[in-house]
């Protein structure tokens, strides 16, 4: 399973990088508001600097509802790197304009997808990526892992090629939930990643080595 990082943080992505196991990243405009990115040309500038320390798939946001503004910005913003995936919310116009970016070999990202039936609109516009929103339909005591697993049992079926991206993820357990779900990626929280490190019997283990070895050899 691919794991991206779901910040505009440019120190946590580098810290997540520098692991050694992360293959892209995911923004959104409430994760660029965050990091104060004010402005189409430093919109721009901090794409190319994610890209710059990420060789892998970098999502950014259209912020545009229209389908004529989303084809204007998404080839703006896939022309800044080869690396770009354009985010697209999946709304009417926003199905048409993956239809006219996998049209055309713009990769996409379908986001804010919360059904099945979302999913597969998705895929029959050509989405490279949908994002089920995880989290936010376990916050409203919905089964966001269900909802993964139920659009990959789909797309597996009739072989779409678009790859899940389990997006809005909360916690370690989500991603390993993801993992048997068969999620094809995570995007997610260094947190969370980091936590997929942690086990006490690890811990008691390498002390029991440490102290054993300084027992006989000082
Ligand atoms: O970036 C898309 C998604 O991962 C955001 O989810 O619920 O953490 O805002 P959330």
């Amino acid at each position: 399973m691919k794991f991206f990082i779901d910040t505009a943080n440019l120190d946590q992505i580098r810290e997540a990088n520098e692991l050694g196991v992360l293959d892209g990243v995911t923004t959104n405009p409430s994760l660029m508001a965050k990091e104060g990115i004010k402005g189409v040309v430093n919109q721009r500038k901090h794409y190319l600097q994610i890209c710059e320390i990420v060789h892998g798939d970098v999502s950014a946001e259209v912020i545009s509802t229209d389908f004529g503004e989303m084809v204007k910005e998404g080839e703006e913003l896939a022309s800044l790197h080869s690396n770009i995936v354009v985010k697209v919310p999946c709304i009417e116009d926003g199905i048409k304009a993956i239809k006219y970016f996998s049209e055309r070999g713009i990769r996409t990202n379908c986001t804010l997808v919360f059904s099945v039936g979302q999913a597969l609109l998705a895929a029959k516009a050509g989405a490279t990526y949908v994002s089920p929103f995880v989290g936010r339909l376990d916050d409203i005591a919905s089964d966001g892992i269900e909802l993964v697993r139920k659009i990959v049992e789909m797309y597996t079926y009739y072989e779409y090629e678009t790859q899940v991206l389990a997006a809005s993820i909360r916690n370690t357990q989500h991603i390993i939930q993801c993992v048997e779900a068969g999620a094809d990626v995570a995007t997610c929280p260094l947190a969370a990643i980091k936590g997929l490190l942690k086990h006490p019997l690890t811990d008691s283990g390498l002390a029991t080595f440490l102290a054993d070895y300084k027992r006989v050899n000082g």
